[in-house]
């Protein structure tokens, strides 16, 4: 599997091209690419500074020789040209669920503003329908309770609130993770639409219609699915 995942992760960082602004993923596969444009850094390459999607990310990136935007900053990229990330899930439509290392709402943002949004996966990632990998929700500590409740309600299943070693688990941002387990998710944009408003909910790990293009390692080597407009 780690083969697979090196081999979208030097095909994702062979596309891209000097002065290009970049989003960079966060999760095993995406460090795998990180990894690789850092090798392509060292020989030359030439990039402003780039948006890391998570402290391990930032880490990575740093380690790599690669340039990074101070996102607190009023001067942070507001637009990217190439944005690359793994996934848990990618269906047949390139919707994807994301999440499963609590990086969603900065992996969002990034690839919102790409004008290019690349998911790099090994072929276990592909799916018929989403839904089997639990749907991270990224709330506010405050009431997330209430806010789990309304999941609940809104959805019918029972969330689990993630956990780590002593407490529940902290994203980057400061909040915690609802796992949904859904099983079979019929209508991605109607459960999105259902989640969006709850007070509380910051993001979900639903990317639907943001991906140009998904890269999947394979028996076969890499194969790359395009949407269609
Ligand atoms: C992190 C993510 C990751 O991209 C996703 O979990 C895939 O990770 P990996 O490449 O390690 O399988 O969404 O929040």
């Amino acid at each position: 599997m780690s083969e697979a995942k090196r081999q979208v992760a030097e095909a994702a960082a062979a596309m891209v091209k000097p002065g290009m602004r970049l989003g960079l993923g966060s999760g095993s596969t995406a460090l795998l690419y990180v990894e690789a444009l850092g090798r392509r850094v060292a020989s030359g390459l030439t990039l402003p500074p780039a948006i890391a999607t998570s402290k391990a990310t930032e880490e990575a990136a740093r380690a790599a020789g690669i340039p990074l935007a101070d996102m607190m900053s009023a001067d942070a990229p507001t637009r990217l040209d190439l944005a690359v990330d793994g996934a848990d899930e990618v269906d047949a439509d390139l919707s994807a669920i994301k999440g499963g290392g609590a990086c969603l709402l900065r992996e969002k943002i990034a690839a919102t503003i790409a004008d290019r949004f690349v998911m790099i996966v090994d072929a276990s990632k592909r799916v018929e329908r989403l839904g089997r990998f639990p749907l991270p929700v990224e709330v506010v500590p405050f009431g997330w309770a209430a806010a789990s409740a309304a999941i609940a309600t809104g959805l019918g299943v029972t969330p689990v609130l993630r956990m780590a070693e002593g407490g529940p688990l902290v994203t980057d941002n400061g909040n915690y993770i609802l796992d949904c387990p859904l099983e079979a998710i019929a209508d991605a944009r109607a459960v999105a639409d259902l989640l969006s408003p709850i007070p509380g909910v910051v993001e979900h790990g639903l990317f639907v219609g943001l991906a140009e293009e998904v890269l999947i390692a394979g028996p076969e080597g890499v194969t790359r699915l395009t949407r269609t407009p």
